[in-house]
């Protein structure tokens, strides 16, 4: 999606932090906005920071995890400017330092409604908006680095399950929109500069990380150069959108040891075919056995 300006954006989560530097980009880049937030005082203060610099800005108090929540917000962006182009799932919060064993279910489920069922509501609600009127738009749902592998010692596998989710949803909503002119995007941040640690405490979330507002990472990059990052993606039409590149190995010992399995089950299915009949391969193409 090349022509921003004039378009409209609904960014979830736009209060703070990323929400907010994508915000910011995306009226710098002519669009009008929908800034949506569950928190007012933070959504107001936003507000006034987009119209300041002279962006196009509705503000909707929204709790992403209720889904009649989401559609009035679709609603509200229609009403102000007849049509949505692009939507930014990226309200989250955090669920760290807590050991999976220990997590009671009421932690599961306000974590699994904000950064899963929260995305699923948005791509329900307000993916149809942007279909309807047949200018083409954009879809960015925030996942994070945390969706491509579990980082050892800190207790966030709710966290990764949760952006593991995020990154399969638009995995499967980049097939399913293919040649309907919605691009798709996945953005999958490494630290960045926000309040997310102490947000995530204010929800009681983070377990034993609570003491630490940068949530122990170093490397932090401002909120908006992942604005500016999301923009170029949404007019290059980029799905996956990385802005760190520093754990690529943990991320491909990962892979490896995943492709080590499957070796090993591709080993197993042929060394022990008569053996083991359930494992037997199907026959080649020609119909000859293997
Ligand atoms: N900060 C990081 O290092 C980092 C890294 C990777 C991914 N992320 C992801 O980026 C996204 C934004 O996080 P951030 O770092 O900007 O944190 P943040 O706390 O600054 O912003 C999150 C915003 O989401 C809002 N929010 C929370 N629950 C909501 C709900 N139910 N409905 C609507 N809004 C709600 C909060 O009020 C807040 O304004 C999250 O999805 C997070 O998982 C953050």
């Amino acid at each position: 999606m090349q022509d921003l300006t004039g378009k409209t954006a609904l960014v979830t989560g736009a209060a703070s932090g990323i929400g907010l530097g994508i915000a910011g980009a995306l009226a710098r880049a002519g669009m009008h906005l929908v800034l949506a937030d569950l928190r007012p005082d933070p959504l107001e203060q936003a507000h006034a920071a987009i119209a300041a610099n002279g962006g196009r800005v509705v503000s909707v108090v929204t709790d992403v995890s209720d889904p009649a929540s989401v559609a009035a917000a679709g609603s509200a962006a229609e009403q102000a400017f007849g049509k949505l182009h692009v939507l930014v799932n990226n309200a989250g919060v955090a669920m760290h330092g807590i050991p999976v064993e220990q997590a009671p279910p009421e932690i599961w489920r306000r974590v699994i409604g904000v950064n899963v069922m929260g995305v699923i509501h948005g791509i329900h609600a307000l993916l149809p908006l942007i279909r309807r009127h047949g200018e083409g738009g954009h879809v960015v749902n925030t996942a994070s680095i945390s969706g491509f592998f579990v980082r050892e010692g800190r207790n966030q596998g709710g966290y990764a399950m949760t952006k593991y989710a995020v990154v399969a949803l638009s995995e499967a909503l980049e097939q399913e929109t293919k040649g309907s002119g919605i691009g798709v995007s996945v953005l999958c941040p490494g630290p960045v500069r926000t309040p997310f640690f102490v947000s995530g405490t204010a929800s009681g979330l983070t377990g034993t990380a609570r003491a630490d507002p940068t949530g122990g990472f170093t490397g932090r990059i401002e909120p908006e150069a992942v604005g500016a990052r999301v923009v170029h993606a949404i007019r290059h039409d980029e799905f996956y959108i990385f802005t760190h590149a520093n754990e690529r190995a943990v991320v491909q010992a990962r892979h490896a040891r995943i492709a080590a399995a499957l070796d090993r089950a591709d080993a197993l299915a042929r060394g022990s075919n008569r053996l083991k009949p359930a494992l037997r391969l199907s026959p080649a193409p020609d119909g000859r056995p293997r």
